[in-house]
């Protein structure tokens, strides 16, 4: 649907965890022929790295700050694309399935809350961005990655549909969670994403706000094209 006249600009899609911020703007960037870039699975590949490294507390979540710091130069995170599936790669190994477990989940956001792992994942987020046609989601990408971005979105929903959608994501993967496990994760990731010093999750002042709650994945895809078509014809 894009043509040589219809100017490429950057879409920023941020939002409470599990809200639905990726299922829609992967299917944006499909329809429009745009880059989508995953932001959340950048932070978790670090999360990771550092769960491999011993760099975690299990007992806290408590992280080995310094020593992950050290090592952010021996990290290299990048995607990869076969056909309408995305894989994230770390060190060159693909690690999308793990990327995605529980124990992962439950140190990301004590990671992504240092401000020296934001500061290098948010200069190559931006590097990312450089030649526009990049939808990216994430909780800080219309305030802190791309504040000039020409179309920004802040997805809400309640944490408890929010839950309800991730363990209903699980249970298709086959991973074995309970509804009370993932409420909690939900809450815990809400807090720490909010009251952290380093751009918390906020809605940056130019987002359009879309709470979700009681829309379907196809109503969410058609609202977020047509705001997509709206911003384009108004440039
Ligand atoms: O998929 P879900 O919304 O649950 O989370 P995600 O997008 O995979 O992001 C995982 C975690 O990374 C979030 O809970 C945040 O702590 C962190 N994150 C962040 O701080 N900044 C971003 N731009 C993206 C993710």
């Amino acid at each position: 649907m894009t043509n040589s006249q219809t100017p490429q600009i950057t879409i920023a899609i941020d939002g409470y965890s599990s809200s639905g911020k990726s299922t829609m703007a992967r299917q944006l960037a499909k329809t429009i022929g745009y880059r989508y870039i995953d932001s959340g699975a950048m932070y978790r590949a670090v999360t990771l790295y550092a769960l491999r490294h011993d760099m975690i507390n299990r007992a806290d979540n408590s992280v080995n700050a310094p020593l992950l710091v050290a090592s952010l130069p021996e990290i290299a995170i990048d995607f990869k694309v076969d056909g309408d599936n995305q894989s994230t790669l770390l060190n060159g190994e693909n690690v999308e399935t793990e990327i995605r477990s529980i124990a992962v989940s439950q140190c990301v956001s004590p990671v992504a809350a240092i401000p020296q792992v934001r500061h290098a994942l948010v200069a190559m987020q931006q590097k990312m961005g450089e030649s526009k046609g990049i939808v990216m989601d994430g909780r800080d990408i219309g305030t802190t990655v791309f504040p000039k971005a020409e179309m920004k979105v802040f997805v809400r929903a309640s944490a408890q549909t929010r839950a309800q959608r991730r363990l209903n994501e699980m249970i298709e993967k086959g991973i074995a969670t309970t509804f009370e496990e993932i409420l909690a994760n939900v809450v815990s990731r809400d807090h720490i994403d909010e009251t952290r010093d380093e751009s918390p999750l906020r809605c940056a002042d130019d987002a359009i706000v879309l709470d979700n709650s009681v829309m379907s994945v196809e109503e969410q895809n058609n609202w977020l094209l047509d705001l997509y078509k709206k911003v384009v014809a108004s440039l």
